[in-house]
C-alpha cells in the first residue's frame, strides 16, 4: 500500500465503501491509488489539466499495478467526462475559485455525485457558490499537516441552512466549533485578519467576529 499524507488520508476517510470516484486535479493520483489498493472504490477515474501531473499519474498507477481500477484523463475539470456511473467527485489541493468554475461547468454532478473538497484558498467563495446553487455542506473537518491546518468538506444537492458571514469563512459552526483543531484554525485566520484588516474593511469585520467567536469559545470551555 502507498502512504498518504495526513491530509489526503483525512479526505479518504470521507470516501463511502463502493465510492465511483473522480479525483479531479489528481497529481501524482496518490488518492485514487490509495482507494483501489485499500479496496474502497472498486475504479477511479483520475483527471489533471496538465500532461506533466498525468505522467507522474501513471508511473504510480504503473508501479502499483492498478491500471485496471484506474483511468487517467487530461481534462480542464470534469471536461469530457462521461457524466454515468460516478457518484463521488474529490477536488483537493485546488483553489477554492478553481473548484467553482470546474463545478459550474459541470452540473450534471449535482444530480449523481457527492462532493469531497479541500480548498486551498477562497474557501468563502466556495461555501458561497455551494449554499446558493443547490448543494448542502453535509460536513465540515479540519486536517493538520506540516504545520498546516486544512479545511475539508462534503456536499451534496439539497437545501441549504443560512450562513453568517464568519460561516462562510470558517464553515456552519455547528459542524465545525466541536473539531480539535478548531481553535488553532481560527487563531491562524485572526493572525490573517489582522494584517489585512489595516487596508481591507470586510477584514476588520471579520477580525472582530473572531474575537467574539474566540472569546465565546474559550468562555464555554472554561465553565
Ligand atoms: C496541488 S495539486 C493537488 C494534487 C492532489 N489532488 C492533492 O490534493 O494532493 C493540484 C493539481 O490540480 C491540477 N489542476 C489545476 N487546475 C485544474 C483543472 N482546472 N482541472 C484539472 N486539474 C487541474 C494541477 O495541474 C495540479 O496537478
Amino acid at each position: 500500500m502507498i502512504h498518504l499524507s495526513p491530509r489526503l488520508a483525512a479526505v479518504a476517510a470521507l470516501v463511502p465503501p463502493g465510492a465511483r470516484v473522480i479525483d479531479v486535479g489528481t497529481d501524482h493520483a496518490m488518492l485514487p491509488v490509495w482507494l483501489v489498493q485499500a479496496g474502497i472504490c472498486p475504479f477511479a477515474l483520475a483527471t489533471d489539466i496538465r500532461p506533466g501531473p498525468l505522467e507522474n499519474a501513471a508511473a504510480l498507477v504503473e508501479k502499483t499495478g492498478t491500471g485496471d481500477r484506474i483511468r487517467l484523463l487530461l481534462a480542464d475539470g470534469l471536461a469530457g467526462v462521461e457524466p454515468d456511473g460516478w457518484d463521488t467527485v474529490v477536488l483537493a489541493g485546488l483553489g477554492g475559485e478553481t473548484m467553482v468554475s470546474i463545478l459550474a461547468a459541470a452540473p450534471w454532478v449535482q444530480d449523481r455525485a457527492r462532493l469531497i473538497l479541500e480548498p486551498q484558498s477562497k474557501r468563502a467563495v466556495l461555501r458561497r457558490y455551494l449554499i446558493e446553487n443547490g448543494w448542502r455542506i453535509d460536513r465540515e473537518l479540519l486536517a493538520e499537516d506540516a504545520g498546516h491546518i486544512y479545511p475539508i468538506l462534503t456536499a451534496a444537492a439539497g437545501q441549504p441552512p443560512a450562513y453568517s458571514e464568519v460561516e462562510l469563512h470558517l464553515g456552519l459552526l455547528s459542524q465545525i466549533e466541536s473539531d480539535p483543531l478548531f481553535l488553532a484554525y481560527l487563531d491562524r485566520r485572526k493572525r490573517q485578519a489582522v494584517k489585512a484588516a489595516p487596508y481591507d474593511p470586510a477584514a476588520a469585520a471579520l477580525l472582530g467576529e473572531y474575537g467574539k467567536l474566540k472569546r465565546r469559545l474559550i468562555h464555554a470551555d472554561s465553565r
